[in-house]
């Protein structure tokens, strides 16, 4: 039962965050809501070297965030990395692999809040504290969790089930009404939607309902000499993926290999998944339609265009491998800027936690405090 009190002070607080998220405004006569400052989060894995797809799926995406998010969220989660078999010797290193990655990709810690997962332990005391509002049955149903388990016949770990738990408190934890993520997280995303709305109808209005934002070009590449799966870190052989810190020569190459279709019309084709993928590539590299690759190509076979391709990606990468290679070096520097982000994180999420504990009854009753 919630008091009188309570509820009063609850549907306040409600209406301040929807305030802060959506600003009426006159539009055409008409009284619209429209977004006016919004809260980004996303988080990124520690897996290594990030790639094509990682790039213009995701980090891309980050660093445009940057000029719209209030603030915008970047977290590098450690955390989930321990959810499938990993090397805890190399964990720290992959984290600061990702985090100089994301600062060479152009994402300025003045702007934005870059940090580490495990910094901030609000994710984790969330995580177990939202799993009161988590449906068992709905985990189970979770794609990435049916594939991941079904691939793993040593161990499937628990921590694998409540992966999508924990994501849902990185983002609730802040509040954040975006999610920039890739396709394949979609389901994720709805669930912390489903979670966020449960949590306030048991509890009252306390967290915020995000919304996914999916780019529409470059949310799916997929893998070069595989063009029926997506470019991931566990491609079967290197040449089907290029990495963001790939040298310019190699870059030529991969492309040039990559597996092409039967006919030699550069054009999207349910049966062209190779040359279909080249295409969105180079549309997403150029921010373009696929319409006018196919345009500017047609006639033109596919030697042609793989170079172009090869060139095109090499040049936008470039500037983001040479930057690479002066940050990664000075570890210092990497851990000095995820602590200060750490610590920008922590003053947001630890608003939301008290909130959150009040409205669940955890901890000390509120009156008998003064
Ligand atoms: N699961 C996401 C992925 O694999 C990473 C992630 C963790 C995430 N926490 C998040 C993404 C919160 C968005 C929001 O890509």
């Amino acid at each position: 039962m919630l008091h009188q009190y309570d509820r009063r002070a609850r549907s306040q607080r409600a209406r301040r965050y929807a305030r802060r998220s959506y600003a009426p405004a006159h539009a055409g006569g008409l009284l619209r809501t429209i977004p006016a400052r919004v809260r980004i989060f996303s988080g990124i894995q520690p897996t290594g070297r990030k790639h094509l797809g990682n790039y213009l799926g995701a980090i891309r995406q980050y660093v445009e965030g940057q000029d719209r998010g209030d603030p915008a969220i970047y977290c590098i989660v450690d955390l989930h990395a321990t959810s499938v078999a990993y090397d805890p010797r190399a964990l720290p290193d992959y984290v600061y692999d990702t985090t100089a990655m994301l600062l060479a990709a152009g994402l300025e810690p003045e702007r934005c809040v870059l940090f580490r997962q495990s910094d901030v332990r609000e994710h984790t005391e969330l995580c177990w504290l939202l799993s009161a509002v988590a449906a068992y049955g709905d985990l189970t149903r979770m794609h990435q969790f049916k594939d991941k388990s079904e691939r793993d016949r040593e161990l499937v770990r628990t921590s694998l089930f409540l992966y999508p738990v924990l994501m849902v408190a990185d983002v609730l934890a802040y509040r954040a009404h975006e999610v920039p993520v890739g396709e394949d997280q979609r389901q994720h995303v709805e669930l912390m939607r489903d979670i966020a709305l449960r949590f306030n109808a048991t509890f009252g209005e306390t967290l915020v309902v995000p919304e996914h934002r999916i780019p529409a070009l470059g949310a799916r590449i997929m893998d070069l000499q595989q063009p029926d799966r997506k470019m991931s870190t566990t491609a079967s052989e290197q040449r089907g993926l290029v990495y963001i810190d790939d040298e310019q020569r190699a870059i030529h190459k991969k492309l040039k290999s990559a597996v092409t279709d039967s006919g030699s019309e550069v054009r999207r084709a349910p049966d062209k998944p190779g040359v279909s993928n080249l295409i969105d590539v180079l549309a997403a590299v150029r921010g373009a339609a696929p319409e006018t690759i196919e345009e500017e190509f047609a006639g033109g076979g596919y030697g042609a265009f793989k170079t172009a391709v090869g060139e095109e990606v090499a040049e936008l990468l470039r500037p983001v491998r040479e930057r690479y290679a002066e940050l990664r070096p000075d570890e210092a520097a990497l851990e000095q800027a995820l602590a200060a982000g750490a610590q920008r994180a922590r003053a947001i999420a630890s608003h939301t936690l008290a909130d959150v504990r009040t409205a669940m009854g955890i901890g000390p009753r509120a009156s008998s405090l003064h």
